[in-house]
């Protein structure tokens, strides 16, 4: 099953992706986590080692791969592969971390309005597509926040978007836009994840603002101290401590998600 995770910036999409992957790899499933993200930071929100973090270079910052696969030799600047081999790529430059879970940093490149041609984008875009499409794991992608890195290419084969909405107008404002560019795309099971909820007033506000959406709110994450002491202690919420509430929301959405994989794709 292949989990995307997008939402507006800071509205809990690395914890939600983060911890997801933790849960499918302590319950026994082959899982390769996608940090798409600029910021990188799905490392720690996976619990990966110090060390092995330290080492880690995005596929958007390796000029000789890039290089390598994507431009046309002799054909001058400007001339590149739009659809570059792709295929060996997370195999060789995937880590490993806790539960046997498997990181893959795509990073990301900042992107004019009209989309950009540029050759790290020409790459992470068909590596992107070819994870989705070709991978057999539990596939978890931290995207970036917004819309722009939704096309064509990477939501096919997403089979569960999870969008992710703190309790706000703005962040409310622009799932709308991301559901309805989710659906345009063809992705097919969409669902809301409010987080950061502190109250339940808050809950029955964002369901009467969804009313007109066909998209259901899925599930809610409580805002928790506790999310926030990890953080500041550079540990992973998990591990920090599992019995959180917020910790123990995601565990339910878990298994919503994991009953919903049995649904899809076993017979
Ligand atoms: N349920 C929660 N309770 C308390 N704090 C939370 C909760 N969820 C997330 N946070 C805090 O909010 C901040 C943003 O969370 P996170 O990094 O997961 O969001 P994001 O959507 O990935 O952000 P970005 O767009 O910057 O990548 C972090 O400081 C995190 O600790
Ligand atoms: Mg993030």
């Amino acid at each position: 099953m292949k989990i995307a995770v997008s939402g507006k910036g800071g509205v809990g999409k690395t914890l939600v992706s983060g911890t997801l992957a933790r849960m499918f790899a302590k319950d026994g499933f082959k899982v390769l986590a996608i940090d798409n993200d600029s910021a990188m930071n799905l490392s720690y929100t996976l619990g990966i080692d110090q060390e092995t973090k330290d080492k880690i270079v995005p596929i958007s910052e390796m000029k000789a791969l890039i290089e390598e696969r994507v431009t046309v030799k002799g054909a001058g600047a400007g001339v590149y592969n739009i659809n570059p081999k792709v295929s060996d790529i997370p195999d060789k430059y995937k880590i490993t971390g806790p539960d046997g879970l498997e990181l893959l940093v795509l990073g990301s490149i900042e992107e004019p309005e009209t989309g950009c041609l540029c050759p790290e984008n020409a790459l992470i875009r068909t590596l992107l597509h070819n994870l989705f499409v070709k991978r057999e794991e539990v596939i978890v992608v931290d995207f970036e926040a917004g819309l722009e890195h939704l096309g064509r290419g990477t939501a096919k084969g997403i089979d569960v978007m999870l969008v992710v909405t703190e309790p706000s107008q703005k962040s409310l404002d622009l799932c709308k836009k991301i559901i309805d560019l989710s659906k345009k795309l063809g992705v097919i099971n969409i669902y809301l994840i409010a987080n950061k909820i502190t109250d339940g007033s808050q809950k029955e506000i964002i369901n009467k603002r969804i009313n007109d959406w066909e998209v259901p709110l899925y599930h809610s994450i409580p805002f928790d101290l506790e999310i926030g002491k990890a953080d500041l202690n550079g540990e992973s919420p998990i591990d920090s401590n599992q019995d959180s509430q917020a910790i123990q929301a995601i565990k339910s959405l878990y298994l919503k998600l994991k009953q919903l994989k049995k649904d899809l794709f076993d017979l």
